[in-house]
C-alpha cells in the first residue's frame, strides 16, 4: 500500500485537552472480524469498524481470496463468510502494507490452504521479523519462505496436511498465538500455543464468540482443527491504544479534562491505564459494561502532577503499543522512570526503543536506550524537529509532546497516522491540541 503526498504535523506549545470524544476503533479487534467473519458460515455485520489503512489491508486480502465485503462507510461493514474452505487463490500477491498484523495472521491462515500465496509490505513491514511464525507453521506442515535475514515477503506453498503441535513461544505476542490458532483450524489434531506472559486475546474471544470450542489454561490456549464458525454481530469498541495518546496527554496538560467514550478495556489491553495510575495520574473507568464478549468503559482523565517509576515487567505485554505515549509522559514526570524487560519494542513498526530515546533527547531530555528498554528523567521539554520513522505511534507521541513543549515541534512523515488512526489531526485539534497539518489533508 504505497502513501500518497506525505503530511507533516507542526505543533505549537502548550495547550490542554477538554470535553468528550471517541477514537477510532479498535485495529486488533477490526482485522480480527474481518478475518473469522470471512471463514464463518453466514453474514457477519461489523459495526465502530477501524477505517484505517492497516485494517483497509486487511478487507482488501480478503477481497483479492473472493470474499464479497461490503463497505466499510461510516465503520459499518457486511462481510459474507465463505466458510472455513471457501476462499479462492488471490491472482498475485497480497500487499499488507505495514501492517504486522495482517501479515503474520494470514500467514498462518493461509497455511491451511489449497492454493500458493505470496505476502508483502511496506519498507518497515519488510524489515520485521517473520521466523517467529515460519518456525512452527513449519513443524505444522506448513512450506513457508522467507528472506535470507528472516523478513518478508513471505511465500507459502498450499495444499499441505497440517498436524497440531503444542508451541512454547518464546515471547509474548498475540500476533504468533493467533498466526497458530488460525492455521490450527485447518490442522488435523490440536494445536497448543503458551506463552511466557499474556498477551491480548481478542482472537480467543472472538473464536468463541462465533461458537468455536477453545480450551484455556492460564498463558495456554488449545483449539481442535476441523470445526465451524458461526457469523454474527460484531461491535468493535474504541481502540485504547488510540485513546492512550489522549490518557497521557491529558494527564501531562495542565487544566485537561477529558472523556474517551466506548473504549475497549480488556484486561490483556488496560496496562497503559494501571502503568500511568503508578505514575500518579487521575484516570477513572466510568460505566464499564460488555458489548458482544469485550469489555467497555468510558475513560475519564484529568491533568495531575505525574512522578518517574520504575515500570513492572510484568505489564509490558499489556502495554506494549502504548510505550511511545507513556515515554513522553516520563520525560514530562518528577524523576526517574527505568523500563526493561520490553526487547519487543525493538521489532515494532520502527526501532520504538532507540527512535524514542533519539527523540527525547532532541526535545532537551535526559534519555537512554537500553538493550531492552530505557531510561528517561522527566525535564523540561524543548521544541524540534522529528521524523516519523515510518511509524504512527512515533508521530502521534511526539506531537502530544507540544502539551508541555517550549517551542514549536515539527514531525516530519505523519500520513502513516493513517494506518491507525484516520482523523487524528482534526479530533486532537477539537479536543486542544494546536496541530496544524501540511502537504495533505489528514
Ligand atoms: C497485535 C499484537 C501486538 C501489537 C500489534 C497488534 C495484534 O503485536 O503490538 O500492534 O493485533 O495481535 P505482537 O503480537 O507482535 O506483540
Amino acid at each position: 500500500m504505497q502513501q500518497q503526498a506525505d503530511v507533516t504535523f507542526r505543533l505549537q506549545p502548550g495547550g490542554r485537552l477538554q470535553g468528550r470524544m471517541r477514537v477510532p476503533g479498535d485495529k486488533s479487534i477490526s482485522h480480527r472480524s474481518i478475518m473469522l467473519g470471512a471463514l464463518a458460515d453466514g453474514v457477519t455485520e461489523i459495526s465502530g469498524f477501524l477505517e484505517g489503512e492497516d485494517a483497509l489491508a486487511t478487507i482488501a486480502a480478503f477481497r483479492a481470496m473472493g470474499v464479497r465485503i461490503d463497505g466499510p462507510v461510516q465503520g459499518q461493514v457486511t462481510v459474507h463468510g465463505v466458510g472455513l474452505h471457501g476462499l479462492q487463490a488471490p491472482a498475485g500477491p497480497i500487499d499488507c502494507g505495514n501492517s504486522g498484523t495482517t501479515m503474520r495472521l494470514l500467514a498462518g491462515l493461509l497455511a491451511g490452504q489449497a492454493f500458493d500465496s505470496e505476502l508483502v509490505g511496506d519498507v518497515s513491514l519488510s524489515s520485521r521479523p517473520m521466523r517467529r511464525i515460519a518456525d512452527p507453521l513449519t513443524r505444522m506442515g506448513a512450506r513457508i519462505e522467507l528472506s535470507a535475514a528472516g523478513t518478508p515477503p513471505i511465500r507459502i506453498r498450499g495444499g499441505q496436511r497440517l498436524r497440531g503441535i503444542s508451541h512454547q513461544s518464546p515471547v509474548a505476542s498475540a500476533q504468533v498465538k493467533s498466526c497458530l490458532l488460525l492455521a490450527g483450524l485447518y490442522a488435523e489434531g490440536r494445536i497448543c500455543v503458551s506463552e511466557p506472559q499474556p498477551s491480548r486475546d481478542h482472537t480467543e474471544r472472538m473464536l468463541a464468540g462465533m461458537g468455536y470450542a477453545l480450551q484455556r489454561d492460564g498463558t495456554t490456549v488449545c483449539l481442535q482443527g476441523g470445526g465451524r464458525l458461526q457469523a454474527g454481530r460484531i461491535d468493535v469498541p474504541a481502540d485504547i491504544s488510540s485513546a492512550a495518546f489522549f490518557l497521557v496527554g491529558a494527564s501531562i496538560a495542565e487544566g485537561s479534562d477529558l472523556v474517551l467514550e466506548h473504549v475497549g478495556i480488556n484486561p490483556t489491553r488496560t496496562g497503559v491505564i494501571e502503568i500511568l495510575r503508578l505514575m500518579g495520574a487521575d484516570i477513572e473507568v466510568l460505566n464499564p459494561r460488555d458489548v458482544g464478549g469485550e469489555p467497555v468503559a468510558d475513560l475519564r482523565v484529568r491533568h495531575a502532577l505525574l512522578r518517574g517509576i520504575r515500570i513492572p515487567e510484568e505489564l509490558v505485554p499489556l502495554a506494549i503499543d502504548e510505550f511511545p505515549a507513556l515515554f513522553v509522559a516520563a520525560a514530562c514526570a518528577e524523576g526517574e522512570t527505568v523500563l526493561t524487560g520490553a526487547a519487543e519494542l525493538r521489532v515494532k513498526e520502527s526501532d520504538r526503543i532507540a527512535v524514542m530515546a533519539d527523540g527525547l533527547r532532541t526535545l532537551g531530555i535526559d534519555a537512554e536506550a537500553l538493550p531492552d528498554g530505557i531510561r528517561i528523567r522527566g525535564g523540561r521539554l524543548s521544541g524540534g524537529r522529528l521524523a516519523s520513522h515510518h511509524d504512527h505511534r512515533i508521530a502521534m507521541s511526539f506531537a502530544i509532546a507540544a502539551l508541555r513543549a517550549s517551542g514549536e515541534i515539527v514531525i516530519d512523515g505523519c500520513a502513516i497516522v493513517n494506518t491507525s488512526f484516520p482523523g487524528f489531526a482534526e479530533l486532537a485539534r477539537q479536543a486542544g491540541l494546536r496541530i496544524e497539518t501540511a502537504g495533505a489533508t489528514m
